[in-house]
């Protein structure tokens, strides 16, 4: 069964062609011949190679990829340009990106700043909503925030998860500053993008709203419903479930089927590029591409998975991390052979045991009994000690004890 109606290779190679359109109008309408020379010669241009293509889209792309080789010194966007078709992120972002490693000239940031500008416009998003203030929520408003520089309204029902959230946000924009990768003008930009609330009725004038509240099925399904009434009509309502069903979720926004849509970020938000974009089964096309859109914009790299338990992150991932707990709890080894095992002898950047407490014990508890009881396979079953675990409320890094203590 096709995914979506339209090929999601074609959407993307539009994505690139009017980025990489807009990228080199940029530049060449700021730079003069000489100004070339930050981004080096351009002896090799390319741009009477004829090579012949009788595919028009093929013929356009090889001459647009020509007109960004003109700046062929800045190989961070070239080869941002080269992996981005493949990856579907944009040439703006990368430009920008690049332009940073560089040390770039006045002109050079100018250019940048209006692509990423034009990328804002681009998706159309203006002010998005962000529904839960745990570690997801938290890092996802941030990067809202700091990277697509959009207005971030973020709502939890926990006043003390809000003002926790805000804090650990200025934790980490002090660090950006610390490391040189944002100023202070720049921080205080991004605190000032953010704002918090606890009633839902706020959402009134958001266009795109990400939900990360707890795994928790009936959760989501009551906060959809209540989403349905609260937003504005046109806005795309996007859960960051880990597990469940996308279509399920959107059965509980009565008339607004066809904005609901997965967008399942990985943790921590900030550090990890890629996004799994789910569309269920009512998912309109524009919804699809305003929400690959609105990832790109934040720098994110997305893949697209079919509304199945687990997708295609957790498909994988979860079970290999439950298979652990069950080595640990069996005997096989202690808990430090088990992740220096995986770590060191098959290169993971950290163990199974290490990577749940990060995660949080109650989430990858709720992601398998989702696993289980939707695929009906015994080989979901979560482990014994993990159910334990949860309920002794020590879920990993955020309660400060799980496997290892915080
Ligand atoms: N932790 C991960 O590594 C990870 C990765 C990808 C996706 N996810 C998914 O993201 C979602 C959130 O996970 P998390 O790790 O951030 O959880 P968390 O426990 O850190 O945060 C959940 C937040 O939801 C809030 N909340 C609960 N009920 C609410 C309500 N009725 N209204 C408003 N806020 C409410 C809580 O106060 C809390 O701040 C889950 O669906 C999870 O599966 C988690």
């Amino acid at each position: 069964m096709a995914l979506v109606s339209e090929n999601p290779t074609s959407g993307l190679t539009n994505i690139v062609k009017s980025r990489t359109i807009s990228f080199c109008e940029t530049l060449e309408t700021l730079h003069h011949e000489d100004d070339l020379s930050d981004f080096g010669d351009s002896d090799s241009d390319n741009d009477d190679d004829t090579s012949p293509s009788k595919d028009p889209e093929t013929a356009e792309m090889a001459s647009l990829e020509r007109r960004a080789l003109k700046y062929r010194k800045s190989l961070t966007m070239l080869n941002q340009f080269a992996s981005l078709k493949l990856r579907g992120e944009g040439p703006l972002v990368a430009a920008a990106k690049g332009g940073a490693k560089m040390q770039p000239s006045k002109e050079h940031l100018l250019a940048a700043k209006k692509s990423i500008d034009d990328l804002t416009a681009w998706h159309g998003v203006k002010r998005v909503g962000i529904l839960g203030a745990g570690q997801m929520g938290l890092g996802i408003a941030l990067v809202a925030a700091n990277v697509s520089k959009l207005p971030v309204l973020l709502l939890d029902s926990n006043e003390t998860q809000l003002n926790k959230g805000l804090k650990f946000m200025d934790s980490l924009l002090k660090k950006d500053i610390a490391k040189g990768r944002l100023t202070e003008a720049q921080a205080d930009e991004t605190r000032s993008r953010v704002k918090t609330t606890q009633k839902m009725a706020d959402f009134a004038d958001v266009d795109f709203v990400i939900e990360a509240v707890s795994e928790n099925p009936a959760l989501k399904a009551t906060l959809f419903r209540d989403l349905a009434q609260a937003t504005p009509a046109h806005a795309i309502l996007a859960s960051n479930t880990s597990s469940i069903s996308i279509t399920k979720i959107a059965a509980s926004a009565k008339g607004r089927e066809e904005n609901v849509i997965g967008m399942h970020f990985m943790n921590p938000v900030p550090v990890m590029k890629l996004v799994e974009i789910i569309p269920g089964l009512a998912t309109s096309d524009k919804v699809l591409k305003t929400t690959q859109d609105l990832a790109v914009a934040m720098g994110k790299t997305c893949t697209l998975s079919q509304d199945v338990p687990g997708f295609v992150a957790n498909r994988l991932l979860m079970p290999y991390i439950n298979e652990a707990i069950i080595a640990y709890e069996t005997g096989i080894a202690s808990k430090e052979d088990i992740d220096t095992t995986m770590k060191l002898g098959t290169n993971m950047p950290m163990g199974p045991l290490t990577l749940a407490d990060f995660i949080g014990l109650d989430t990858c508890l709720s992601i398998m009994k989702v696993l289980h009881e939707q695929l009906g396979d015994t080989k979901y079953r979560p482990s014994v000690l993990l159910g334990k675990m949860v309920d002794a409320g020590w879920v990993g890094k955020k309660a400060g004890r799980g496997f290892y203590q915080y």
